[in-house]
């Protein structure tokens, strides 16, 4: 399916829309080039969660938790793999207690730059 958005308003709305349909342990890896939009999509997945903390390309951090108002799913994991040199970066972050967990719905960033996530 092809969904095309024409907007801010629009692509987080999509988000908005999908959050409703994410189950526990889902994993959204997120393709675009720079300023395509990913972050965007991921602040309406959020705001979809109730999360209440602000949604900014973990770049630097690599990964960032958001507590959620959901019953299940607890935890927003969104990762961005923009800078990352290595997988093991993320695996010493402890991305392995958090990925695909039943309490987790994680966002990937920039997925296909690193062959080992996508
Ligand atoms: N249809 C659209 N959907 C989303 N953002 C749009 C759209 N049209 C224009 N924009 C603008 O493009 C920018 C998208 O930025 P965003 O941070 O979401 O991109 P990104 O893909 O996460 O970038 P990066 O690779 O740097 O992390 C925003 O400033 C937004 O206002
Ligand atoms: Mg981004």
């Amino acid at each position: 399916m092809k969904i095309i958005t024409h907007s801010l308003q629009e692509t987080e709305q999509l988000g908005k829309d999908l959050a409703k349909k994410l189950q526990p342990s889902d994993i959204v890896l997120l393709y675009g080039d720079l300023g395509a939009g990913k972050t965007s999509f991921v602040k309406g997945i959020a705001q979809g969660f109730g999360v209440r903390s602000d949604i900014t390309s973990p770049t630097f951090t690599l990964m960032n938790m958001h507590p959620t108002k959901h019953k299940k799913i607890t935890t927003l994991v969104h990762i961005d793999t923009y800078r990352l040199q290595h997988e093991n970066d993320l695996i010493e972050i402890g991305v392995r207690d958090y990925l695909g967990n039943n309490h987790t719905v994680t966002l990937i960033e920039w997925a296909g730059k690193n062959r080992q996530l996508a």
